[in-house]
């Protein structure tokens, strides 16, 4: 089964949010993780400040119409593709979408490899969404170990 990646960043349109934003964001990820299980698609999603940046991965044709579903979602404005490739494994293999909220800017005085997704205005490299989104993947994988060694 061929793997695919894909990861972008875009600005969030605050008009078109129907509930305050937190409502939104449960009720989003609600019904995406719900979709991305049938899919086979796996992921997270980072807010920070006025975007999101969001990676996806499964199956080529699964993600490929998942990021076609994001880009026509009225919620989302000016998408920029950072990362698109075949890869060989998954970031977020039990995931069926990560989040985190990064607007208070505390994880990321924490841990430098997530300050270029704050302080850029301008574009997110590839190398810098991989150091950011790998950081939460091994934070994942060590709190999994941690689980396994103490069986719950
Ligand atoms: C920030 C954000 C992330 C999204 N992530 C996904 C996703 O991972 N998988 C997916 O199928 N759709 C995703 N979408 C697309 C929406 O969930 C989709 O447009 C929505 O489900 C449309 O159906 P609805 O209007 O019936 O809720 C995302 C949308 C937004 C705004």
């Amino acid at each position: 089964m061929e793997l695919y990646r894909a990861c972008y960043r875009s600005k969030i349109k605050w008009d078109n949010m129907r509930l305050p934003l937190p409502d939104e964001i449960d009720r989003t990820l609600l019904r995406i993780r719900r979709i991305n299980r049938k899919a086979g698609v796996t992921g997270a999603l980072l807010l920070v400040d006025q975007h999101v940046i969001q990676v996806l991965e499964g199956q080529t044709g699964q993600v490929l119409d998942t990021v076609y579903c994001v880009m026509n979602d009225p919620r989302m404005n000016d998408i920029e593709g950072i990362i698109h490739e075949p890869v060989d494994f998954r970031l977020f293999p039990n995931s069926l979408m990560f989040f985190r909220d990064l607007t208070d800017g505390i994880a990321a005085s924490n841990h430098p490899v997530l300050r270029p997704l704050l302080d850029h205005p301008g574009d997110v490299t590839r190398d810098e969404a991989y150091l950011a989104f790998s950081h939460f993947a091994t934070e994942l994988q060590a709190g999994r170990l941690t689980n396994d060694m103490l069986m719950i």
